[in-house]
């Protein structure tokens, strides 16, 4: 809901006359973070006065996307295109520019400055930049395989990053809290089901694999077209160490109207990035209470119900069901 006290804050910054119009990022971060977020709203024209004057940057408009962010197009003194990303959850941009400076691949983009203390970040902007999930085009799984490899085979960062068992946890928590919320999701997937998820996903966490630092939101709406040449590109890394074969859970739901495409895209990929296909379809078993859950979720709020997403949320159930009672 938002508050009249928020309604002024948003009011003001879309009336500032020498930035962007915040108003309609404002109203997302709202709705995601709570009426808490209020405060770091009130702040973001001054900090966005004042890192545009630090870093010699032209603000232009907001990409009104993604979830916890706002990101501005800007161009830099020098004429390169970029985008300036700044957030209330200070600690996610922290980790997501440690990581970008780690990863030294095509296949994420460039950090150019980063004011850990104000939560911002400044980057190369990826051209043209569609994500995967506004193109609806599948890639090949070839060209998945190096997008993941190029993150996998990076060495260690020598820094502290949280490991799969944490970021199961954390899944597992906002999935619950959720689920709290909106009984509809409890319908769909029980409470016997989501613990049977959840053990299996916290033992896959727990056993013994090979340990990378992973890019941990790999979903197709973080995947972009960077273009002939550099192919795709993934943003917004939730950066984590642990078993290569967690990442592309998302991406072997995505768009999968049965279980045999999911088990096909894990026969075919799991070689290709040095993990057996087993373990990928284990990790896939464990969330696909969450994906089913997720897609009945992204269906209600944004389209018409098809007949294809029944069809895919019947397949994520029936993998569900595969884990062990
Ligand atoms: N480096 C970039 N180049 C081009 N577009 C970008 C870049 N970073 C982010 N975007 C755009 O901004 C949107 C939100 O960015 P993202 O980093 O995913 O934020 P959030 O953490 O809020 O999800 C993306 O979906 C994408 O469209
Ligand atoms: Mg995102």
């Amino acid at each position: 809901m938002v508050t009249p006290a928020i309604r002024g804050t948003i009011g003001s910054m879309r009336d500032h006359p020498d930035l962007p119009r915040l108003d309609v990022a404002g109203r997302r971060l709202v709705r995601r973070f709570g009426d808490g977020v209020q405060s770091w709203l009130e702040e973001l024209p001054g900090h966005l006065l004042v890192l545009r004057e630090r870093w010699s940057i032209e603000l232009h408009g907001v990409i009104e996307k993604g979830s916890m962010s706002v990101v501005i197009r800007c161009r830099t003194a020098q004429g390169q295109r970029a985008v300036l990303k700044i957030s209330p959850d200070r600690e996610r941009i922290y980790r997501e520019m440690a990581s970008l400076a780690h990863w030294s691949t095509p296949h994420v983009p460039t950090a150019f400055r980063a004011d850990p203390a104000v939560g911002a970040l400044l980057m190369e902007e990826i051209e043209p930049g569609t994500p995967l999930q506004e193109s609806g085009t599948y890639p090949a799984l070839g060209d998945l395989a190096e997008l993941l490899t190029s993150f996998h085979t990076h060495g260690m960062p020598d820094l502290a990053m949280p490991s799969v068992t944490d970021r199961v946890v954390y899944l597992f928590a906002a999935w619950a809290r959720e689920r709290h919320s909106h009984p509809s999701q409890v319908a769909l997937v029980s409470q016997e089901l989501f613990d049977r998820g959840q053990r299996l996903a916290l033992r896959l966490a727990a056993e013994p694999s090979p340990t990378v630092l992973l890019h941990g939101d790999f979903t197709p709406v973080n995947i972009l077209d960077g273009g002939q040449g550099r192919g795709l590109v993934a943003i917004d890394p939730c950066p984590t160490l642990g078993d290569p074969a967690f990442d592309p859970i998302d991406m072997l739901f995505w768009q999968a109207g049965d279980v045999d495409t999911i088990s096909r895209r894990a026969e075919l990929l799991a070689p290709a990035i040095g993990v057996e296909a087993t373990r990928l379809l284990d990790w896939c078993t464990a969330f696909a209470g969450m994906a089913a859950a997720d897609l009945e979720a992204t269906g209600q709020r944004a389209e018409p119900p098809s007949e294809d997403r029944g069809k895919r949320v019947a397949a994520a159930l029936c993998l569900a069901d595969e884990a062990p009672g």
